[in-house]
């Protein structure tokens, strides 16, 4: 991660674009709430970068920036947003399409979203089984697919006047893969590239093609996309911030609150049963087995890692973990997640809670995107780069190095983002030991 103490922090200056690999119902919801909160027509909730604060130094000397402040992030006036899409609908058409928010805010903000076009995608039917648009590039092998997204980020950047950039993939959720000989270095990943190898998923085009011009990239899905070592090669190379995987909103983002609270107060697990109910069209794409898989496999790594089952044999040894979601086309994006969970007290004793969360998926998730952004953009200019470990609060699946597993308790999460900050400027960390208010 590069991490490196007191550094200097290369100023925000003029605008950061924003490009979104798939602009579906998290990518419009987040750029239509970017564009209503700068009209000031509503509050960016959720935000840690819009209304989060940062304490500095001992409780009692009470100072405590927002975050905006303490480490000078763009506003929001000076950030313009892009992306690719299989479906030629401007963000307008798309955002109106996806549902989640109400058409009277979505109207008002009609000329500035139908501005916005998706650039054709790159895309391959065989990872994503359940969708075919037509808006899409041709090219003999995909080094080329990859050279044309580097020229449109390079025009996007021109033609909006843009300083610095980032991306954020909000694509669909590709088939289940593993990494091959492909994925290991550098060099043949790009002969991959140009042979046209079948193990490399679009994703990992876009992704390849941002990092390689120094464009930080972060993975909103669960897709295997700059979690392979030959893009971490590149990464390295550029300079560049890499983050993911998948964003963590609904069910997940409540297993990291809870379990830490079971395990803390060490009572144990025999269960925990999640099932869902989705209609919009992430909820069509995970409806084949192999996109979900993806997608399970994302999610079910969670609740081990917190509860750490060999070192507390007796609360948490083969506890039963269960994650479905089915798409129900009634709900659109309105989720309704059921949790069941079987926990353990006193001598053993049985107790159950039951989660019933009628959450709003691109809701939960429009605020991460933005975060992401914003803490990507200034994880390049403190020139911090490859995995953004610290970053792990954002993501269900957080990418670590090989060999250290990944910390998906949310306060931990939160306290490594803060204490990077603080370290990044040169602060003093917060241990929270407190013994200096009793000498
Ligand atoms: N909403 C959440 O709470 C949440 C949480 C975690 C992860 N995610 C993930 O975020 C992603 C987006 O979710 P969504 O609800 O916006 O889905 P969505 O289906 O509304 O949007 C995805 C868009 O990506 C496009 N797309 C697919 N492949 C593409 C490609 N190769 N290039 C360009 N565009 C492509 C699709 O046409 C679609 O418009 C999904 O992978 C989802 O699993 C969402």
């Amino acid at each position: 991660m590069a991490l490196k103490p007191g550094v200097e922090v290369k100023p925000a200056t003029g605008k950061l674009g924003v490009l979104l690999p798939g602009m579906g119902a998290v990518a419009t919801t987040f750029v239509a709430g970017c564009l209503a909160v700068r009209r000031g027509l509503a509050k960016p909730i959720g935000s840690l970068t819009e209304m989060g604060t940062i304490r500095l130094g001992k409780r009692t000397e009470n100072r405590v920036p927002t975050i905006r402040d303490y480490i000078e992030l763009p506003t929001l006036d000076n950030m313009c947003f892009g992306g690719w899409d299989i479906f030629e609908d401007n963000a307008y058409v798309a955002a109106s399409r996806a549902g989640v928010l109400e058409k009277d805010l979505l109207r008002e903000l009609e000329s500035e979203l139908s501005q916005i076009k998706p650039m054709p995608a790159v895309f391959d039917n065989r990872y994503v089984k359940k969708l075919d648009g037509t808006h899409r590039k041709t090219g003999a092998n995909k080094m080329e697919l990859a050279e044309q997204l580097m020229d449109d980020m390079k025009r996007f950047k021109e033609e909006n006047g843009c300083d610095r950039l980032v991306a954020v993939w909000c694509g669909s959720t590709e088939i289940y893969h593993r990494p091959t000989e492909v994925h290991s270095t550098l060099e043949k990943f790009e002969e991959g590239l140009r042979n046209n190898d079948d193990g490399i998923a679009p994703s990992q085009i876009y992704a390849y093609a941002a990092v390689k011009l120094g464009v930080p990239y972060a993975n909103g899905a669960p897709n295997l996309s700059v979690d392979f070592p030959a893009i971490q090669e590149l990464a390295k190379k550029t300079g560049t911030p890499i983050a993911g995987k998948d964003f963590k909103t609904g069910q997940t983002l409540m297993k990291t609150i809870l379990a830490p609270g079971f395990k803390a107060r060490l009572l144990g697990l025999e269960g925990w049963y999640s099932t869902n109910i989705l209609g919009n069209r992430d909820g069509e794409v995970l409806d084949d087995p192999e996109s979900f898989k993806t997608k399970e496999v994302s999610k079910l790594g969670v609740l081990e890692h917190i509860l750490q089952p060999d070192k507390y044999p007796d609360l948490y040894k083969d506890f039963h973990h269960v994650v479905r979601i089915n798409y129900y086309p009634p709900r659109g994006d309105n989720k309704e997640g059921w949790d069941n969970i079987d926990i353990k007290g006193w001598l053993g004793y049985p107790m159950q809670i039951k989660i019933d969360f009628l959450c709003r998926d691109s809701i939960l998730a429009a605020p991460i995107v933005l975060d992401l952004a914003l803490f990507m953009d200034f994880a390049k200019r403190c020139d911090m780069h490859g995995i953004q470990e610290w970053l792990s609060f954002y993501f269900k699946s957080p990418m670590t190095p090989e060999g250290l597993y990944p910390e998906h308790d949310l306060f931990i999460q939160l306290m490594k983002l803060k204490n990077t900050l603080r370290y990044t400027k040169g602060d003093d960390l917060i241990t929270h030991l407190g013994a200096e208010y009793y000498d």
